[in-house]
């Protein structure tokens, strides 16, 4: 699959949730890395990260920390992608970032390798990576798109709290202790307590009552599917689940789309299982999807209603909603000549 050319790769956010599965995922693919430099805050300048069986030392993350590398992952912060990913370009490499900043800038390709491959040809040295929820979004809407065409969907969440990074799992974890301990214990990163509890705010609030999550989910849609005027609908929900993000969509397609059409579509697009046996109760979960990189799709069925679909995802939002999407980013520079 590779071509004969090793890859100098950085990894900027190297010690956080994404950095961690990132580094762990090139090996699990072989991707041919000569050179690796996990970088970091000087929180983290000194300490070590595995790779290939060694312990490699972080560096802190700065413009003279790209020299001489192909690509550069970047897992950190917004602020730092801003930045730092002109750094990168600005020595010839490309950086591919998770974070928000890039994404709907209109000069720089939004990929999920499975649905628009041909976008990364358009790079200028910095390519990004859509959110973690829209990942699951568009892998479950491509394959009925290309079914039956698409006209709306509307869209609620159910999103782990790996979503927001380590500190995320952590507060989950100290408030399910304290709560078998008979205590109580404030909210920090979570606007309420998330442990045995839904919170139907993801990110922040804006002036017009949506969640900065539920907007980047509408305009990324959009973006990657090319589909400038797509009506989607969308309430994003913070679940106390370690990892794996849910989705519940109400499709509604150009032409009508029979639930066992959809079915065949969904499991012949890459990248997607379908797990639906309602007579066996057989679905998807968060826990059926953890450390795994297909999107899981179920629960398809016809609207009562109307013509509509209805249909349940879940992905991994470490995997194939930040790591994995972009470490398939990477391979797809390979086979499309833009490194080597
Ligand atoms: N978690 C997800 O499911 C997910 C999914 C899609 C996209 N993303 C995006 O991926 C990025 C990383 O998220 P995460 O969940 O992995 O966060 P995280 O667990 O909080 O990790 C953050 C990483 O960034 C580093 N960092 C923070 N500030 C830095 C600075 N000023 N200079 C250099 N390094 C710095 C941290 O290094 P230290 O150890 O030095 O603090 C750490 O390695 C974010 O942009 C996030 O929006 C996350």
């Amino acid at each position: 699959m590779y071509r004969s050319k090793e890859v100098r790769i950085g990894v900027v956010g190297a010690t956080g949730a994404v950095g961690e599965v990132l580094l762990r995922l090139l090996e699990e693919r072989d991707f041919p890395v000569s050179e690796l430099r996990p970088l970091a805050s000087g929180r983290s300048a000194g300490s070590t990260v595995p790779f290939r069986g060694e312990a490699i030392e972080v560096g802190v993350a700065r413009p003279e920390s790209f020299e001489g590398l192909d690509v550069v992952f970047f897992a950190a912060t917004g602020e730092l992608s801003l930045e730092l990913a002109p750094e990168v370009a600005r020595r010839g490499g490309i950086a591919i970032d998770k974070s928000n900043t890039w994404r709907m800038d209109g000069s720089v390709p939004l990929v999920v390798p499975e649905v628009n491959p041909e976008a990364v040809d358009q790079h200028s040295g910095i390519i990004a990576c859509p959110n973690c929820t829209t990942i699951g979004c568009v892998m479950a809407l491509e394959p009925i798109r290309r079914a039956a065409g698409l006209k709306s969907a509307v869209v609620t969440t159910l999103q782990a709290v790996s979503g927001a990074g380590r500190d995320g799992l952590e507060e989950l974890q100290a408030q399910q202790v304290a709560l078998a301990n008979g205590e109580q214990s404030e909210p920090d990163l979570f606007a309420a307590p998330i442990a045995n509890n839904v919170i139907p705010l993801c990110e922040s609030f804006r002036d017009d009552g949506y969640s900065t999550e539920e907007v980047k989910l509408l305009f990324e849609t959009r973006k990657i599917m090319r589909l400038p005027d797509l009506d989607v609908a969308m309430t994003c929900v913070r679940v106390p689940v370690p990892v794996g993000h849910s989705i519940a969509m109400l499709i509604e397609t150009e032409r009508p789309l029979d639930p066992a059409k959809a079915r065949a579509a969904l499991s012949a697009f890459p990248g997607v299982e379908v797990i639906d046996d309602p007579a066996r109760a057989h679905f998807p979960t968060p826990a059926d999807v953890e450390g795994r990189d297909a999107v899981l799709v179920g629960r398809v069925r016809r609207d009562l209603g109307s013509d509509r679909l209805w249909l349940w995802s879940v992905s991994d939002n470490l995997r194939k909603g930040a790591a994995t999407n972009a470490v398939q980013v990477a391979e797809l520079l390979i086979e499309r000549g833009h490194i080597g």
